[in-house]
């Protein structure tokens, strides 16, 4: 046997840490001077001020650009962005839209918010929502599926996007971890009917907190921007008579993105395509250094090029082995974790009682659309077994090749002990 691992006494692969250089790590002179500029023009909101700079308009313009998509709306967060846009969508009490089982909360609770109810499909070996288990959980009541793409890794759209079509659901991408990564040479967020990116703090880039939904559709595109600007207090006036143009107005709520927001997040994503260049990069080069190891499957990708590259999960031979093996690495000094706990999110408990704020009206409350959906640990079963046995490395966009090589080489030190 080689040498001993550090959690075993024995000496780390490396105990500098590693730099990880997505969006928050490269903040500099750019963002600094966009936000003096707004702090200088006082102008913090994006309608009105005494000098308004515009830079939430920017961002929007730039965001449809880089994604060739006619329409963003930019909004206070990645959950903000869901909420559009499934009010976008109509998506409300009695409705059923189905969510993959493994994802962050977050996916759940836009749904929850909205009235409607999640239902819990299984993950293929991507991670992502398994479009034959999403075909057999339509129900006449579904009016919607939305794909999570983890990690920058796009889920199986052509087959989701085929069965939704089938069916006559809505596409919704949950692209949160996702801003910048494709599939199949399309921007993810820009397949379904729209897309959610989140620009808080831990994302590919970031303004603190943050978000936009984009769309090709222009009806989508109106209704998620009069949602998201209290069913249209400025979209549909920017600040002369109220609401003119509005022929059915709605109530909506305030997910409105500020200025200095718009102004870090505009920069951040002009950062973003050397970034994702960096994490494909250097992705290929660790996996390339790992090399294949008995005992240890890849996390499969419906398209390798498309991918964000921001960590490479790796699936182990039993839960047991995968905590060990994550514990080991960060001994080494790389940074692992099993995702989420290698638990499905209906597993909180929140989502397991069918608990809202109110516990009044949808989803699950509603006398008008009773429902007798149930969660249950082990509803999942295929999910729960694949990741519980899984674990994540991170990725870094300012990985030196030697930082690549030091990742891989903690990875075949620790499958040498473990496996
Ligand atoms: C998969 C997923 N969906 C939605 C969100 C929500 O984004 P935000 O935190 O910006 O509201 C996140 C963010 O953490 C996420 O990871």
């Amino acid at each position: 046997m080689t040498e001993k691992l550090a959690i075993d006494g024995g000496t780390p692969v490396r105990t500098e840490r590693l730099p990880l250089g997505r969006g928050l790590a490269l903040l500099g002179d750019e963002e600094r001077t966009a936000v003096l500029e707004v702090l200088e023009s006082r102008s913090l909101f994006r309608y009105y001020g005494p000098h308004l700079l515009r830079k939430v308009d920017a961002f929007e313009t730039r965001i449809t650009q880089m994604m060739q998509v006619p329409h963003a709306v930019a909004v206070s967060s990645g959950t903000a962005a869901l909420r559009a846009g499934l009010a976008a969508l109509g998506v409300g009490c009695g409705d059923e839209v189905i969510v993959p089982s493994f994802t962050f909360i977050a996916t759940v609770n836009a749904v929850v918010a909205a009235g409607a109810v999640p239902f819990f499909c299984e993950v293929d070996a991507s991670l992502g929502a398994d479009p034959s288990d999403v075909e057999a959980k339509v129900t006449p009541h579904t009016v919607a599926v939305m794909p999570v793409h983890l990690e920058n890794q796009g889920c199986d759209m052509d087959a989701l996007t085929k069965i939704a079509e089938r069916k006559g659901i809505a596409v919704i991408e949950d692209a949160c971890q996702a801003i910048g990564a494709s599939y199949k040479g399309k921007a993810l967020g820009t397949i379904g009917e729209c897309g959610a990116f989140s620009l808080q703090l831990e994302k590919n880039i970031t303004s603190g907190e943050g978000g936009a939904l984009v769309t090709s559709d222009e009806t989508l595109y109106v209704r998620a921007a009069r949602y998201s600007d209290q069913g249209g207090q400025f979209v549909t006036s920017y600040g002369t008579a109220r609401g003119d143009e509005l022929d059915e107005p709605f109530a909506g709520e305030n997910l409105r993105m500020t200025e200095i927001a718009g102004a870090i997040a505009d920069e951040q994503l002009r950062k973003l395509p050397s970034i994702i260049e960096a994490f494909r990069a250097n992705k290929r080069k660790i996996l390339d250094a790992v090399g294949t190891v008995d005992g240890l499957e890849v996390r499969a990708s419906h398209d390798p090029d498309g991918d964000g590259g921001s960590s490479i999960t790796w699936f182990a031979p039993s839960r047991d082995i995968a905590q060990r093996f994550a514990a080991a690495l960060r001994a080494e000094g790389v940074p692992s974790a099993q995702m989420y706990n290698g638990e499905p999110v209906y597993k909180t408990p929140a989502i397991l009682a069918k608990r809202t704020a109110t516990n009044k009206g949808g989803p699950w409350h509603c006398a008008e659309h009773p429902t007798d959906v149930e969660y249950r640990a082990g509803m999942c079963p295929r999910t729960e077994a694949l990741v519980a046995r899984s674990f994540v490395v991170g990725n870094g966009a300012r990985f030196s090749p030697s930082d690549c090589e030091d990742v891989a080489a903690a990875v075949r030190k620790v499958a040498e002990h473990l496996l």
